[in-house]
């Protein structure tokens, strides 16, 4: 294989690139620490007990590739432990493989986003481990799709090692969009180019409450392209693909990994949840666009399929243009949130556009995870809607950029249709937020949404929290004294189950 790598020297540059992407609050954070006792405006309910856990790109060096997308980042994991109305701060990069290297190199070793042969040397993980934060089994599991998770010490941050499930791992892929069954407690997961660069191979796994793993099915996609989010029925699994495909041959010539391809659909596969073979998969077929992340899934009385995700006809990865060179303006991509319904049990697999469910521009859904697989009410997201008065001229010079700015969330009631929004500040804009229920036993929705805010006239992060039954403000601003760069996603864990994961950890 180190035949294939080309002679790039690392750049031994000690500056981040002048480009959007690493300039104004985009410009990379690098802390690690805790800090105690942030400051709070307001009040935090005293029921809100837990940690809120979320991960960003942050490239700890200069990268060699020019224009690297802000993704590509090494994943640095925030911790917020809130209890008794307090909120204390840590933040720790994940250990992967890569992160070592380079700290030892005190250069980037790393290559173009998930192309091995622009590397500098060869790793045995490229994982960034920068995409999702996902608590499992008493652990965090940092994950990126291109790799197993890295798993890490919930309290301390520390990273244990990659995560194999103690060498049950069948694919050398992990999504990073794992679901979580509310009912059974398994973790439905699944991994693409599941047999490495390249391949059409998908393997479908789920896991056990107690980390066993209980189904195992391997499927051929119809093309080899991004699977970046599914979901889970009780009884199917929902695989889109986004029409962004891959080619071996080009990245052997130091091309990308992606391209964006306008000629395919947009397929849907759909698999029994149970029992399965590969065989069993069928591809449904929707007109060429951009899958965003999913809301939920459920069936509904009819055996149907329900779906609801946001959906563009833009290609949202602009950077990766197709192959005349050919990308949308990214002020123009806005999605909707759409509904499939589909007969998993049909032949037809032509499915149409669906249906649009809300016309706002949205993405980043959360819902009330205790409801996740089943018909649900409630869905929050972050929204851009430039009538709430963003003062975009003076926020323009400090935003920097390569991610798309959102500048309130949204919170749907999908049976009523009541839409409201909550809107930080004129010289704000939201990251992804996640739902805190009330209570264990309050009713879908009734709760807490959280999420990070860029306030660009402080240059500085803060968390705000949102009441859903008075949305139109927060009860709490957390306030940081430092600038957390754009994050992917981030998730809740309720105290009680920390302090299980305590005990668990404390008999290893
Ligand atoms: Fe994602």
């Amino acid at each position: 294989m180190a035949g294939h790598f080309r002679a790039i020297k690392p750049s031994s540059s000690q500056a981040f690139p002048e480009k959007p992407q690493f300039s104004g609050f985009m410009k990379p954070c690098r802390f690690e620490g805790e800090i105690a006792n942030l400051e709070v405006q307001g009040e935090i309910p005293e029921c809100i007990d837990g940690t809120f856990y979320r991960v960003m790109p942050d490239p700890q060096l200069p990268p060699f590739i020019e224009n690297d997308p802000w993704f590509n980042g090494d994943g640095n994991v925030s911790a917020f432990r809130i209890q008794s109305g307090r909120v204390h701060f840590k933040q720790r990069y994940v250990q992967t493989e890569k992160f070592i290297r380079e700290r030892e190199a005190q250069r980037a070793l790393i290559g173009k986003y998930r192309n091995k042969f622009t590397d500098a040397v060869e790793f045995k993980i490229r994982s960034t481990a920068n995409t999702n934060i996902f608590y499992f089994n008493g652990r965090l599991l940092a994950c990126k799709e291109d790799s197993p998770p890295y798993s890490m010490n919930p309290e301390t941050l520390e990273t244990i090692w990659l995560e194999t499930f103690d060498g049950q791992l069948p694919s050398c892929t992990f999504t990073a969009h794992p679901k979580l069954d509310p009912k059974t407690g398994e973790l439905v997961c699944f991994g693409y180019e599941a047999k490495g660069d390249g391949t059409p191979d998908v393997c479908y796994y789920t896991i056990g409450a107690d980390g066993q793993f209980l189904e195992t099915v391997w499927l051929v996609a119809p093309v080899v392209a991004m699977i970046h989010d599914f979901a889970v029925t009780e009884n199917y699994v929902i695989f889109p693909i986004i029409p962004q495909t891959c080619d071996l041959e080009r990245m052997k010539a130091g091309g990308e990994h992606w391209q964006w391809n306008p000629e395919i659909p947009f397929y849907i596969g759909i698999l029994p949840r149970r029992g399965a073979t590969g065989a069993d998969v069928k591809w449904f077929r929707a007109p060429n666009s951009f899958p965003g992340h999913t809301s939920n899934a459920y069936e509904d009385s009819q055996g149907n399929i329900v779906f609801d995700l946001p959906v563009t006809d833009r290609n949202v990865f602009y950077w990766w243009p197709d192959s005349q060179g050919n990308a949308p303006d990214p002020h123009t991509i806005r999605a909707d949130l759409i509904r499939f319904v589909i007969d998993p049990k049909s032949d037809t697999l032509d499915l149409g556009k669906g249906e649009t469910i809300l016309k706002q521009d949205c993405e980043f859904p959360r819902i009330d995870d205790r409801v996740s697989m089943s018909e649900y009410e409630h869905c929050f997201f972050d929204l851009m809607d430039p009538s709430l008065g963003t003062d975009f001229p003076a926020i323009a010079p400090v935003m920097g950029g390569g991610h798309p700015p959102y500048n309130s969330i949204g919170h749907l009631n999908i049976k009523t249709g009541k839409f409201e929004k909550y809107f930080p500040g004129t010289r704000h804009l939201v990251q992804e937020c996640v739902f805190i229920p009330r209570s264990k036993d309050a009713s879908e929705g009734d709760g807490f949404v959280m999420f990070l805010v860029n306030n660009y006239e402080t240059m500085s992060s803060e968390m705000h929290i949102v009441d859903t039954t008075q949305f139109d403000k927060a009860v709490a601003v957390i306030l940081l004294p430092i600038r957390l760069r754009a994050g992917l996603h981030g998730n809740w864990v309720d105290g009680q189950d920390l302090s299980v994961a305590k005990s668990l950890s404390h008999r290893r």
